[in-house]
Formats: structure tokens, C-alpha cells, sequence
């Protein structure tokens, strides 16, 4: 057990074995991301697309640092299994609320690894004909990736590594981690079903 990190951020924290990126390295990009966003919108009104859950913080501190105004809607997709890569279909459980034709679309995502599951809600999204659409992820897995997309704004490059906190989540715990870390390996032993 990390006993560390465990005094800092309570019982939550006992199970990573490493921080990746810390609360302020991540805040300290997102500030940036979000002054592109501002520059390269401005008067544009774009239309942030989120996917839930893991999209929580990112979009939340992203949008606080946007200046100009945009508009939020999010979707929410079945998930695959992350530890296996089970490359099963997406399905798509929460559909937008707004319309998107001739708007110009940002997606916003907490993380892609094979690029499978970005790749169905791009060809869904595109078939609505918005005017643009542009992607932006704030922790990007490349080394798995089996399809390929252009990535307009990128918050950091990992390894091949799961990691969670800061939205993401291991069987929909640890999000409330304020860091991005790393789980100790008995986690993924203990677990198991
Ligand atoms: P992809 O389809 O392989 O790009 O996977 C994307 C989805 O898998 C993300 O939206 C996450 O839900 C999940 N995922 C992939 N890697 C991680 C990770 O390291 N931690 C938590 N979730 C992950
Ligand atoms: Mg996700």
C-alpha cells in the first residue's frame, strides 16, 4: 500500500501504485488547451461533445478555461472491456440532445487507446454533417492504436499503461482521484469478474 499517498488523499488513494500526472501538471495543460480552443473558435460558436463518465473533469476544467462562448451536450456509449481490449461493438446508450448539423463539433475525450470506440462516434457524428469536426483528448495511448484519426488538441502522450483518476475509472472506481496514476498490479489479481 502507497502509505504516502494514502495520509495526502485518503482511503481512495491506497490502491495506485504511481502518479502519472499530478492535479496542477494536468491544470497547467488544460489552461493551455483551453487558450488554443478560445484563439482558434473565436466567433465560431463551437458545440463541445463530451462521452460519459470519464469526460467529467476534463470538460469541466476545460470549459472554465475557455473565454469565449460554446455550447456542451455529451453522449454516453457502452463500454468494452479495457483490461482484455474485448473489441466488441459500441453501442451508443445516450444520444445528444442538440442537433449538429452545420455547427462546428469539438469532441472532447478523456483518453483513447485502440481508437475504436473514437472511431464510432466520429462516423456517427459525420453522417449528421456538421460543418466541422475536429477532436481533442487529454490522455492519448498510441501504442495500441488500430485506427488512426487526426488529433487537433492533445493533452499528454502515455505508455501503454492503465491509469485512473481524474475521471478515468477501473470497474467505475477511482475517478474522484484528483491525479492520474497508475493501479497497483493486485488490483487487476484481486478483482478478477
Ligand atoms: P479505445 O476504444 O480503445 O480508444 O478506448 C477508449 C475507452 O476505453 C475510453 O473511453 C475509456 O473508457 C477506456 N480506457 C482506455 N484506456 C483506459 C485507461 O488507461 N484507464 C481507464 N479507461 C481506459
Ligand atoms: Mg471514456
Amino acid at each position: 500500500m502507497n502509505e504516502t499517498l494514502r495520509k495526502t488523499y485518503g482511503p481512495i488513494a491506497s490502491d495506485i501504485q504511481q502518479v502519472v500526472f499530478t492535479s496542477d501538471e494536468i491544470q497547467q495543460r488544460v489552461i493551455q488547451i483551453g487558450q488554443a480552443i478560445s484563439r482558434d473558435y473565436l466567433g465560431r460558436n463551437p458545440l463541445l461533445v463530451g462521452v460519459l463518465k470519464g469526460v467529467l473533469f476534463f470538460m469541466a476544467d476545460l470549459l472554465r478555461n475557455i473565454s469565449i462562448p460554446v455550447e456542451i451536450d455529451f453522449i454516453a456509449v457502452s463500454s468494452y472491456s479495457p483490461e482484455t481490449r474485448d473489441q466488441g461493438y459500441v453501442r451508443m446508450v445516450k444520444d445528444l440532445e442538440m442537433p449538429i448539423f452545420n455547427r462546428h463539433i469539438l469532441f472532447i475525450e478523456d483518453v483513447i487507446d485502440t481508437g475504436l470506440t473514437l472511431n464510432y462516434i466520429l462516423q456517427n457524428l459525420r453522417a449528421r454533417q456538421p460543418s466541422s469536426l475536429e477532436v481533442c483528448v487529454l490522455f492519448n495511448k498510441p501504442e495500441h492504436r488500430l485506427i488512426e484519426f487526426p488529433i487537433k488538441y492533445k493533452g499528454f502522450d502515455l505508455p501503454d499503461q492503465f491509469v485512473v483518476g481524474y475521471g478515468l475509472d477501473y470497474k467505475e472506481k477511482y475517478r474522484n482521484l484528483p491525479f492520474l496514476g497508475s493501479l497497483q498490479p493486485s488490483v487487476f489479481q484481486n478483482q478478477k469478474g
